[in-house]
């Protein structure tokens, strides 16, 4: 299946045309943090970080966190770069299809939240092999899945944000062995128009 409209991202950061941007950490991130105080520490890897306000809210949760922020978009990482930054916060331009050798099996956890969707569905499995890649045996994916941005339509001209079901989801995951599931089940919160539509995955790195 063909998915040609996918974005030039740098150019979308760089006309300021990023309606996904909410200039928050995503509500469920939040939500989660403050209810799993100690959690997510280490090195923490966040995918498609956009303008970093999840990279962000990570490092203010767990202050001993090395939260990384890895984006494609210069553009985007420059943002990131503009905020006042903790010492343990760091941004990387770069292809999580290509990920960086400092990134390969140096991760605690992963934090997804709309890179999944934003990829090409045709690269899903290259995403899967990804995050496993940078994650340590044992280490732990997060992540909130958009089963459904157009309630059963796509978007007109088929780009992003791509849905997904959680069987689509478990196999991939799971299928080449490479995680188990921990957790799959409605996030605490999130984006009123986003209700029902997501789900909260919890998968650890075999
Ligand atoms: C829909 S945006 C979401 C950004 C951010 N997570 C947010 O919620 O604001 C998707 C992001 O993924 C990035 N991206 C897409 N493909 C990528 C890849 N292969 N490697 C790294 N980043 C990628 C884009 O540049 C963009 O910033």
């Amino acid at each position: 299946m063909g998915f040609s409209a996918q974005p030039n991202w740098d150019e979308q950061y760089r006309i300021g045309e990023t309606p996904w941007d909410k200039g928050e950490a995503a509500p469920p991130l939040a939500t989660w943090l403050r209810g799993h105080p100690g959690s997510m520490t280490g090195t923490v890897l966040v995918p498609g970080c956009g303008t970093g306000h999840d990279v962000r809210a990570i490092a203010a949760a767990e202050p001993t966190s090395k939260p990384i922020g890895l984006d494609l978009s210069p553009a985007a990482i420059t943002a990131c770069q503009r905020h006042p930054q903790r010492a343990a916060e760091q941004y990387c331009v770069g292809d999580l299809f290509a990920l960086p050798e400092t990134l390969r099996g140096t991760c605690d956890w992963v934090w997804e939240h709309t890179c999944f969707c934003a990829i090409d569905p045709n690269r899903r499995d290259e995403y899967v092999a990804a995050v496993a890649t940078a994650l340590k045996p044992g280490g732990q994916l997060l992540g909130i899945f958009y089963l459904d941005p157009y309630r059963g339509d796509h978007q007109p001209g088929g780009g992003p944000p791509h849905g997904c079901t959680l069987d689509e989801l478990r196999q991939r995951f799971t299928g080449a062995g490479r995680f188990s599931v921990e957790a799959a089940e409605p996030p605490a919160d999130c984006y009123p128009e986003r209700a029902g539509r997501e789900l909260l995955l919890r998968l650890s790195r075999r």
